[in-house]
């Protein structure tokens, strides 16, 4: 079985439409199109004042037509010889490829740590993909102290882990077999 955590409830609840509103969401968007005026109309209005499918269809538009894709201090992304990172076209393809992807996974909307208490068993293999260390990308983020408290969470853990780029992460299990790039696996 597959789960899918992340704390962010717009993450989440992008991750939660694809998997049970497919096709209102693919109708959504079918017809928008990249505008800087539509990028700042969503980026005013409050999530919490739309439905879940608008609500996904508003963190879509944004995450494609912002620069870099960034989550935090959004600017609209302009495009001189790149192709468009949105495009009505393209829509109903990412999104029913990750409405396949999504089919059988359970998604979770929890601080880490509740993650790995109740999934951790022996045979449990978790893929950790934290936010970057010293940056403060995300809407949550991670500080030295937080990198401190998940290698303590890591060293206990009895299932396996793959812990995504991040050289902090060095000192883990001296002797073993984390690499400054990711793997530590027992
Ligand atoms: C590097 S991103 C992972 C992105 C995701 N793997 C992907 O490929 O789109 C780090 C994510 O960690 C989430 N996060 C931050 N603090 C968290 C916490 N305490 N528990 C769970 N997720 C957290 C952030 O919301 C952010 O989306």
């Amino acid at each position: 079985m597959e789960v899918l955590n992340d704390l962010d409830g717009e993450v989440v609840n992008f991750y939660r439409v694809c998997q049970a509103h497919y096709e209102e969401l693919v109708r959504y968007l079918k017809f928008a199109l990249p505008s800087r005026r539509w990028f700042l109309i969503h980026e005013k209005t409050s999530p919490e004042s739309l439905t879940d499918i608008q609500r996904a269809a508003r963190y879509f538009y944004i995450q494609k037509n912002a620069y870099a894709g960034l989550v935090r201090r959004h600017n609209y992304g302009i495009h001189v010889v790149q192709r468009l990172r949105f495009s009505a076209t393209s829509v109903e393809e990412v999104i029913r490829r990750s409405h396949k992807r999504l089919e059988n996974v359970q998604i979770e909307s929890l601080p880490y740590e509740e993650i790995l208490k109740r999934y951790d068993r022996p045979m449990t293999l978790f893929y950790l993909d934290p936010p970057y260390w010293g940056r403060s990308l995300y809407r949550y983020n991670f500080n030295g102290h937080d990198f401190e408290t998940l290698e303590e969470w890591l060293r206990g853990l009895r299932g396996k882990f793959i812990q995504l780029g991040q050289m902090q992460m060095r000192r883990l299990r001296p002797g073993g077999c984390v690499r400054s790039d990711s793997i530590g696996l027992r």
